[in-house]
C-alpha cells in the first residue's frame, strides 16, 4: 500500500483547468520529485494534498471564482480529501510551502515552537527540537534571534525545520531552492537528503531539475495540469519530451 496515493486529480478555478487527472504516489522509503515547468500545477497538488484546495473551495462556495476538487486522496490507506487541513497534518502529511517566511518579529526558537502548536507531549516536543537543531546547527546557534534578519538561506532551513516540529510520516517541500545562491541550494538539499536518511519519505516539488534529479528515487514530470512522465532522472533526462515540456511545445 502507497504511503501517499493521488487518484485522478482534477482542480479548476471556474472554468480554468488547472489539474486534469493527476495520479501519482509515493511509498514508504521513497524519494519522490514533483517536477516541470512555471504553471504547471505542481504547488496545486501539495496544495490538494495537504487540505488548502478544499478549504478554499468550502470558503468560495456560492460565490464568485469557484474552486473545484476531485479525485482521490489517500495517505497511509486512507482517504483524507474531505478532511480539514489540520487534521491531514495530524495525520502526518509534513508540507513546507514555497517561500515560507517565518513570523519576521518571532525568534528562531518560537517560530519552530508554532511548528508544534499541534502537539501535546512536550517531552516529544523537545525531542523534536533537538532533531531540527542536530539537523541545522545554525538555528541552534541563532535560536534567539529576531527570524526576520535571518539571510535567505537560514530562513528557508527555519521553515524546514519548522515543518519537522510535529509529526512527520511524509515530509512535502515546495520549490526549496527558489531564490537561493547555488551553494545554499546544495546545502538545503544535503539537509533534504538528511532528512530522508533518516526515514522519513520525502515528496520534493522543484521547477529545476537538477538536484532533485540527482536526489529522487522516481521523478513525476508535469506540464499543464498533467502527469507526461515518470521515472528516474537519468531516464528522463534522455527523453526529448522533458525538453518539449518544458519549452511548451508537448
Ligand atoms: N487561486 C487561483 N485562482 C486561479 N488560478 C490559479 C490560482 N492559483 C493558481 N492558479 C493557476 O494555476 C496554475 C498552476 O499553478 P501552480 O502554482 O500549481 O503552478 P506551479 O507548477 O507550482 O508553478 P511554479 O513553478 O511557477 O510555482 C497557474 O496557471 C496559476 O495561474
Ligand atoms: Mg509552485
Amino acid at each position: 500500500m502507497p504511503l501517499l496515493e493521488v487518484k485522478d486529480l482534477a482542480v479548476r478555478y471556474d472554468k480554468a483547468v488547472i489539474l486534469n487527472g493527476v495520479s501519482l504516489h509515493v511509498d514508504a522509503g521513497e524519494f519522490v520529485g514533483i517536477v516541470g515547468p512555471n504553471g504547471a500545477g505542481k504547488s496545486t497538488v501539495l496544495r490538494a494534498v495537504s487540505g488548502l484546495i478544499r478549504f478554499q473551495e468550502q470558503m468560495q462556495r456560492g460565490t464568485h471564482g469557484q474552486v473545484v476538487l476531485e479525485g482521490e486522496i489517500r495517505f497511509a490507506g486512507e482517504r483524507i480529501d474531505a478532511l480539514p487541513a489540520h487534521e491531514i497534518r495530524k495525520r502526518g502529511f509534513a508540507l513546507c510551502p514555497s517561500r515560507q517566511r517565518p513570523f519576521r518579529e518571532l525568534s528562531v526558537l518560537d517560530n519552530l515552537m508554532a511548528g508544534a502548536h499541534l502537539s501535546t507531549d512536550a517531552a516529544q516536543t523537545r525531542r523534536r527540537l533537538e532533531r531540527c537543531f542536530a539537523l541545522f546547527p545554525r538555528l541552534a546557534e541563532r535560536k534567539d534571534q529576531v527570524s526576520g534578519t535571518l539571510s535567505g538561506g537560514e530562513q528557508q532551513m527555519l521553515a524546514t525545520a519548522r515543518a519537522l516540529m510535529y509529526d512527520a510520516k511524509l515530509f512535502a517541500i515546495d520549490e526549496p531552492s527558489l531564490g537561493l545562491a547555488p551553494l545554499i541550494r546544495e546545502e538545503v538539499f544535503a539537509t533534504i537528503s538528511r532528512i530522508h536518511a533518516e526515514g522519513i519519505p520525502v515528496l520534493v516539488v522543484e521547477q529545476e531539475v537538477g538536484q532533485v534529479f540527482r536526489l529522487a528515487h522516481r521523478n513525476y514530470v508535469l506540464s499543464q495540469g498533467r502527469v507526461w512522465g515518470e521515472g528516474a532522472g537519468d531516464k528522463l533526462l534522455a527523453d526529448e519530451s522533458l525538453r518539449a515540456c518544458y519549452l511548451g511545445t508537448l
